[in-house]
């Protein structure tokens, strides 16, 4: 995937623009809206909408024309007909005319990699193979153990202040906490690690600096990896029967990373904010009608992490929501306003319950391969935080909330909330359960499949609420030899566990 970087413009090269206010604001040759001018995207793709149908042509810097897709039905369509539209920049016309500048703010995505995401036919199957065939190796019961735990640890560094930043503290951790363990370098996790991812996508003056220290970082990970492969994602990749060179793992590495890392960062901030300010969802959450992988599902509609993908070329003549599109045209796939789309939404408000059919992860042969770790990262970290911090709410007003916008995402800038200080966590200590509450109190959500309901309460007491406490362990698994428990010290009464404790430790997977 080619996000674009976050930079508003992503260039200094003086504009002659009108000014802000003036109908020609945003507007280019033939009247064309500039996307990159526009300070809410969202009105303006409804705008083009009634103007133009589910397809309409915009510009991108330096007047580049493209086409952006807004349906629904039309992008599922252009996603999955590989015979008609691919991911190879090489091919647009734009581009092959001389109109895109090498110094295009867009480059770093327009210009084709050896990738999965612009690969197509034979040599896609071949690197999305290896991508996929890594990470079908993970162990999610064990991956959603390890989320738990790194919440923990970073909630413990900021519960005893009883306030934090959300974003900076939190959402900008846990995707890159994780996926340095499922990559293979849980030990290069650290905040300049962080920094460095969110440098480099901002597009800052540093961001190239910032690239080439997560770069760094990756290419000492692949040569450690092809001395010595061990059971993480970047030793399959290497180990993967499609033979990647060392280059095309260190890519795919660096794929997996950003795009993990920022997508998942905007989808934590994106559910946390809803809970924070949206009485009903709250209520609903509180009230049991809504678990937490479902807040997740409805957050992916209505704000996907992606908001655009650069981009989709025509490789022939055909036509696309009423507008005939070129061989050579450019289109930008569009989850934002597709899962927006009055013909599959006529009430926004309506909840989209069990409706997966949203385009946060695109769809075809580029399908998000990704898609279930985003998901546990949102659903694990969202209700561990919310267990450890019950009266967790928002420091600010609604208003005052800061975002930054690029034509391929929203990302809230700082989330600023306050809660009764807590004390932090034992990680370290081996995983036990207490006593399975008897009933929730406010916050008290769980994800539906980890959280069956006791049969009945044991007492009219409260009880203790368990705390989660897993065990760090790896990620990728291979099949090992089941430790056998020590025997009871001579006189030690043999205690056998009540059914539901011991249907509990097996759901979780102690
Ligand atoms: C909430 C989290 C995520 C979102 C919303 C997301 C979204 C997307 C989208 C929209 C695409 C482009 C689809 C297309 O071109 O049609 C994509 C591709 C991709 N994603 Fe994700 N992603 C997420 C997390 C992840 C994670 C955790 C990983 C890896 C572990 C990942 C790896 C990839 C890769 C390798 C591709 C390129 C696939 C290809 O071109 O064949 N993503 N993702």
């Amino acid at each position: 995937m080619t996000p674009e970087s976050h930079a508003p413009t992503g260039t200094d090269r003086p504009r002659l623009d009108p000014p802000p206010g003036c109908p020609a604001h945003g507007l280019g040759p033939g009247g064309l809206h500039r996307l990159h001018e526009s300070e809410d995207l969202g009105a303006l793709y409804e705008k083009l909408r009634e103007e133009h149908g589910p397809v309409a042509p915009v510009l991108l810097h330096d007047d580049v024309p493209i086409w952006i897709v807004l349906g629904h039905t039309e992008n599922l369509h252009m996603v999955r007909s590989p015979s008609q539209f691919c991911r190879d920049s090489r091919i647009w016309t734009p581009l092959q005319e001389g109109l895109v500048k090498p110094d295009h703010p867009l480059m770093p995505h327009i210009a084709w990699q050896p990738i999965a995401s612009h690969a197509e036919g034979d040599e896609h199957k071949r690197l999305r193979g290896a991508v996929m065939g890594a990470i079908s190796t993970i162990d999610f019961r064990s991956l959603r153990r390890y989320i738990n735990r790194s919440t923990q640890v970073i909630v413990n560094r900021f519960c005893e202040r009883g306030e934090a930043d959300l974003v900076g503290q939190f959402t900008e951790h846990l995707p890159m906490a994780v996926m340095c363990e499922i990559l293979g370098m849980p030990d290069e996790y650290n905040d300049r690690l962080v920094e460095c991812a969110r440098d480099a996508l901002k597009g800052t003056e540093t961001a190239i600096a910032s690239h080439t220290y997560v770069m760094e970082t990756l290419s000492r990970l692949t040569a450690r990896r092809r001395a010595q492969p061990e059971e993480d994602l970047a030793s399959y990749l290497i180990t993967h029967p499609a033979r990647l060179t060392d280059d095309e793992v260190r890519e795919h590495l660096r794929l997996v990373l950003f795009a993990a890392y920022e997508a998942t960062t905007n989808l934590l901030s994106n559910v946390l904010l809803t809970v924070l300010i949206d009485p009903r969802f709250r209520a609903q959450l509180n009230g049991g009608q809504m678990t937490v992988p479902e807040a997740v599902e409805q957050s992916l509609w209505n704000e996907p992490p992606f908001s655009t993908v650069f981009a989709y070329f025509a490789k022939q003549e055909t036509e696309l929501g009423g507008q005939r599109i070129r061989r050579g045209d450019g289109l930008l796939f569009a989850p934002l306003p597709a899962n927006v789309d009055p013909r599959v939404r006529p009430d926004l408000k309506a909840s989209m319950q069990g409706n997966r059919s949203h385009l946060a992860f695109g769809g075809g042969p580029h399908e998000c391969p990704g898609q279930d770790i985003g998901r546990s990262i949102a659903d694990v970290g969202v209700d561990a935080l919310l267990l450890r911090l019950p009266d967790v709410e928002l420091d600010c007003d609604q208003d005052e909330l800061r975002w930054t916008a690029s034509i391929a995402s929203r990302h809230l800038v700082e989330l600023p909330v306050q809660f009764a200080p807590k004390p932090p966590q034992d990680v370290s200590e081996t995983p036990h359960h207490k006593a399975v509450p008897a009933q929730r109190s406010d916050w008290q959500i769980s994800i539906s499949q980890s959280d069956p309901k006791p049969a009945a309460p044991a007492a009219a007491q409260p009880q203790p609420q368990p705390q989660p406490q897993p065990q760090p362990e790896p990620v990728l698994v291979q099949p090992q030899p089941v430790p056998v428990p020590p025997p009871p010290a001579a006189g030690e009464p043999v205690r056998r566990k009540g059914a539901w404790q011991r249907f509990l430790l097996w759901w979780r997977g102690y």
